[in-house]
């Protein structure tokens, strides 16, 4: 029998980078739950400060200690505060971090965070527990969890984990290991669950989420496979799943976007350039030409569909020719929204190696892909003005009456009208474009 525990101790969280670790971060929380430990929003209020982080950029991973630095006033006037780092810079430097900073009590990485109960009994007792394992058992069944109560309309869920790929740039196949995808009946368990707490939209979440394997019912299932048994859910009105490699993208998920009604007209596909000669040495193994066949096909399967991207500039030894190359690729895809980033070396990484283009031209470059990647995504909301679209209303906006929602492709959307609730799905006429977001009536 389990005792609910009262909640006497605060748990602060703080999560970067992307939205895997948004999923790990509430699941850490529902598992420090059952420890009697309560979120809470300000790090000051904390016995306990956990710090879910990012490793895919220096940036990233520099933030954490300057992070680190900032409670050092907190930790000297609460002794007892507890400090863990988790994630991919837990993951990839260990010890070091404690090293670095002392003060810095436990360290776990993205796939032994259902010990976190267990470490923190341990840093209770006075040790200083380290555990970056790629543990065999399946740490989302190991969980304790105690769900919490308030849930927004659209959720994240994870299926699949890590990369076999090995990008030159990328720090994902060691920080997050080796692909693996989680089992179809507990991915539908958990859907159900989520349905059932008033979750409306799904977003199926991995690191290549199209390269999804589970086992299921008769064998291995695709990605497709599993959103067709998503689209039985009643009461799951949408499925969107992240992120996606090219070489990746079979028949049968293409054909998904154009036959499921629930699937959204959205896809996010990174190509990191437009250069074969970079693109190569990415070890990405497929070209420009193949990338933008894949984007027709999967066009003529879903004709509206808002393609999305990520841009890496400044790789080593990029050319102007090659970036002219990726300029040339942006413009034939045309994108309804992209990230793009300056290339930044991850130490252990093959490019690592490599020369280093000068910073300034990739600042350069990177200032006319966003201004390029700015003008297709404002082309893109303004062809949305007079079109009706799906929006699924999330939460009140600044002005009085108005509530914000996501439109089928994503896009923000503010509507003004009496009697719509957060998680309602509302058909709605876009009036307007503005630079972030778009306004509409309700049809
Ligand atoms: N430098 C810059 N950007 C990177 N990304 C991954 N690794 C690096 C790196 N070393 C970008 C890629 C990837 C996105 C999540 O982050 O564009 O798709
Ligand atoms: Fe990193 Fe490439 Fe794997 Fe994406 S596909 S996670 S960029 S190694």
């Amino acid at each position: 029998m389990s005792e609910t525990p009262t909640n006497t101790k605060k748990l602060f969280i703080r999560t970067y980078g992307c939205q895997m670790n948004v999923y790990d971060s509430e699941r850490m929380a529902e598992a420090m739950g059952g420890e009697g430990y309560e979120e809470v929003d300000s790090p000051d209020q904390a016995d306990m400060i956990l710090l879910n982080t990012c490793h895919i950029r220096e940036k990233a991973a520099e933030k954490v200690y300057s992070e680190l630095g900032r409670f050092k006033d907190l930790k000297a006037a609460k002794p007892d505060l507890k400090i863990g780092v988790a994630g991919c810079v837990a993951q990839a430097e260990g010890q070091e971090i404690m090293r670095r900073q002392p003060m810095v009590d436990l360290v776990v990485g993205p796939q032994t965070y259902h010990r976190l109960p267990d470490m923190v009994a341990k840093v209770e007792a006075g040790e200083k527990p380290v555990d970056t394992d790629f543990p065999l058992e399946d740490k989302f069944e190991k969980l304790k969890n105690r769900p919490t109560a308030t849930r927004a309309p659209a959720a994240f869920l994870t299926v699949q984990e890590g990369c076999d790929k090995f990008c030159a740039f990328c720090v994902v196949p060691y920080t997050r290991g080796a692909e693996v995808s989680r089992p179809v009946d507990r991915i539908l368990r958990e859907a159900r669950e989520l349905v059932a707490r008033g979750v409306k939209e799904i977003t199926l979440l991995g690191q290549n989420v199209n390269a999804y394997h589970g086992e299921g019912p008769g064998g291995t299932w695709s990605l497709a496979k599993l959103i067709w048994a998503l689209d039985e859910i009643d009461g799951l009105e949408r499925i969107r799943f992240t992120t996606s490699h090219p070489n990746d993208m079979e028949d049968d998920l293409i054909e998904a976007h154009g036959t499921c009604k629930k699937l959204m007209p959205y896809l996010h596909l990174p190509v990191q350039s437009g250069s074969d000669k970079i693109l190569k040495r990415m070890n990405r193994s497929h070209t420009a030409e193949q990338y933008l066949r894949l984007i027709e096909r999967i066009r003529a399967a879903r004709p509206d569909i808002l393609i999305s991207g990520d841009f890496i500039v400044g790789f080593p030894e990029e050319t102007d020719a090659d970036f002219e190359d990726t300029m040339s690729l942006i413009r034939a895809v045309g994108y309804g929204q992209a990230f793009s980033f300056k290339y930044s070396t991850r130490p252990g990484t093959p490019a690592a190696e490599r020369p280093l283009v000068d910073e300034a031209v990739s600042s350069d470059r990177l200032q006319r892909l966003q201004a390029l990647i700015n003008d297709q995504a404002r082309e893109v909301m303004e062809s949305m003005v007079g079109r009706e679209v799906g929006v699924l209303f999330e939460k009140p906006g600044r002005m009085p009456g108005q509530m914000v929602g996501k439109s089928d492709y994503l896009h923000a959307v503010h509507v003004t009208a009496e009697g719509i609730a957060p998680g309602d799905l509302r058909r709605v006429r876009i009036t307007e474009a503005g630079p972030n977001s778009l306004a509409g009536e309700l049809v």
